[in-house]
């Protein structure tokens, strides 16, 4: 038994994530969190809104909401969302509590003790109207290189040249309009994360067990050339943590906050604190999980996420935690995620292209999806999501294999026995063995599950489903009842331990079938099987049981080339 705490990369409050998103963190992590729950461990599981930085206040402004009515809002939807899917969090946080607020101001104080952060005075764009130093892309005006008169200070949306806020012809304030803006001089703070370079190469050469893809991304920016470079901390903005070094007010700093991506993940601890606080705990009872003189060095932390934020968490984070010289819990473990793509495209949040979490849950229940997007999680390359491959794998292995054995078990059953699991003998060894090979497939399961292999454990359970189908098919219960009713009855008692079985080892991949099956096995008894012989006499004979209503349904051609259409467009 080991103490597990697991981490999804908190997803930005601007909008609602679409199933790329999800099956690139919070999905997965919500697989191991469930597996380890299961076997026995003690799980801490925490995610949040990431509700900081510029794109929080242009969405809110678009919605014409304060940002801070916006973000609430919004928190709700994703909570709800979440919900839905059963991500079994146990705390979604908000990176805007007054929690993090504190640990925030706390880091930076402690990183400019250690004489890691550094005061660099920048030339930025000031608007008198506004009264405000503007970020890049709130300043508008005409593109140089295409005539595009509303290119913002970053980026021309019509040619996609890079730009500098200086570059634009006739430049405004995108708040106001107003052109009577001019370059002042500001201050802003750096973290030195090149003084931890040493630090940090040697922390990554310790994880010789990381997925490649996450040690390959972190060193690439490591050793790179530049890669390394000192990071600005605080933007201009009035939506963010205030700049403080720990309580105290840090002089030149007036008016600003630090970066969306310096308080980001400090929400991961300061979610801890939120989740214990909600309880009315003390502040031990999430500090056994952070701080490894409080008992954390007892823990094995996992953090989920994609690939474009591994450098957040292999450089930034590490050199926050590093740097401030406290004994704060480092990351065991990342597991990172390629894209999943969408019908031959992107998934798009900007251009609202492909299927969004809200969307997917008016169209079916929450376990359809959750199968086929970790039994198809983009791993070791992207993936894409196809109506025709979803609307397989549903049909095949949600309905034809697992929902088929269960209802064709229990309505035999019950037809000819009663709802009760019968008497019988031993199953005799020549239907057995077309059993065999369970008990390994059952035991690859619990490995991949372990090492987080989502797509191979999802074909080990797949094919403990498919066994059991197949044998049943083969045992032919109906068949053998004419002849040898007492030899049925031993079938069918396996049979229904199996579903018993399936209820247990499915859960973190389908949770709600999963409980519909131990409810109609009339079971509290999750215990993890460890074997077939284990697994057939969990529930004994004269255990009433009732039948399921159907666990799946199946997904008709006309259904699936009208949400193929529906969803070929950009979302409005
Ligand atoms: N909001 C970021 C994203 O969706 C992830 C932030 S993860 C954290 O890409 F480390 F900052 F918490
Ligand atoms: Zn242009």
């Amino acid at each position: 038994m080991a103490r597990h705490l697991i981490t999804s990369a908190i997803p930005y409050i601007n909008g609602i994530k679409h199933l790329g998103n999800l099956v690139g963190s919070q999905l997965p992590a919500d697989l191991y969190a469930r597996y380890l729950r299961a076997r026995g461990h003690e799980v801490l599981f925490l995610c949040a809104t990431d509700e900081h930085g510029t794109p929080a206040e242009l969405a809110a402004a678009k919605a014409g909401k304060p940002v801070d009515e916006y973000c609430a809002e919004m928190w709700g939807v994703q909570k709800e969302l979440s919900d839905g899917f059963r991500l079994s969090f146990d705390k979604f946080g908000r990176s805007s509590s007054a929690q993090n607020r504190a640990l925030t101001q706390h880091f930076a104080g402690k990183l400019a003790e250690a004489g890691l952060i550094r005061e660099v005075t920048e030339k930025q764009v000031y608007s008198k109207a506004d009264g405000r130093f503007l970020p890049d892309r709130y300043i508008e005006g005409t593109c140089p290189n295409c005539g595009y008169d509303r290119a913002r200070g970053d980026q021309c949306e019509n040619c996609t040249k890079q730009l500098d806020p200086t570059d634009l012809i006739d430049p405004r304030s995108a708040i106001s309009g107003s052109t009577d803006l001019e370059v002042r001089e500001t201050k802003h703070l750096y973290l030195r994360q090149s003084a931890m370079r040493d630090k940090l190469n040697a922390w990554i050469d310790e994880k010789t067990d990381w997925p490649v893809l996450t040690t390959s991304i972190a060193r690439k920016w490591l050793n790179d050339g530049d890669g390394l470079q000192d990071r600005g901390i605080t933007r201009d903005l009035d939506w963010g943590v205030p700049v403080k070094k720990g309580d105290e007010d840090w002089p030149g700093m007036e008016g600003k906050v630090f970066y969306v991506w310096f308080d980001a993940p400090i929400e991961y601890i300061a979610c801890a604190k939120e989740w214990a606080d909600e309880q009315g705990l003390s502040d031990e009872a999430w500090e056994r999980w952070w701080r490894t003189d409080k008992g954390a060095e007892d823990v094995r932390y996992t953090q989920f996420m994609g690939k474009d934020n591994v450098p957040f968490h292999t450089l930034s984070f590490p050199a926050t935690i590093m740097g401030s010289g406290e004994p704060w819990k480092l990351v065991d473990y990342i597991k990172s995620f390629n894209y999943l793509n969408y019908d031959g495209g992107q998934f798009s949040t900007s251009q609202g292209r492909g299927v969004f979490m809200d969307q997917a849950l008016e169209i079916l229940p929450a376990d359809y999806w959750r199968w086929w997007l970790l039994s198809h999680a983009p791993e070791n390359s992207d993936s894409e999501f196809t109506w025709e491959n979803f609307q397989a794998s549903v049909n095949k292995d949600l309905a034809d294999v697992l929902g088929n054995f269960a209802s064709r078990v229990t309505k035999f059953c019950r037809s000819k026995f009663g709802e009760t699991v019968p008497e019988g003998g031993e199953v005799d060894a020549a239907i057995m063995a077309k059993l065999q090979g369970f008990d390994e497939t059952l035991a690859a399961y619990a490995t991949h599950m372990e090492a987080m292999e989502v797509r191979k454990a999802a074909a080990a359970l797949r094919s403990l489903w498919a066994m059991g189908n197949e044998w049943l098919q083969d045992a032919a219960p109906w068949a053998v009842f004419k002849e040898d009713p007492a030899k049925a009855a031993a079938i069918v008692r396996l049979a229904l331990n199996l579903i018993r079985a399936y209820g247990v080892i499915s859960a973190p991949f389908i949770p709600d079938a999963s409980h519909a099956m131990l409810s109609a096995m009339k079971t509290e008894d999750a215990s993890w099987p460890t074997s077939l012989s284990e697994i057939a006499t969990a529930l004994p004979a004269d255990h009433d049981f009732t039948v399921p209503e159907n666990l799946f349904r199946k997904i008709a051609d006309e259904e699936r080339e009208d949400w193929q259409s529906r969803f070929a467009g950009v979302r409005t």
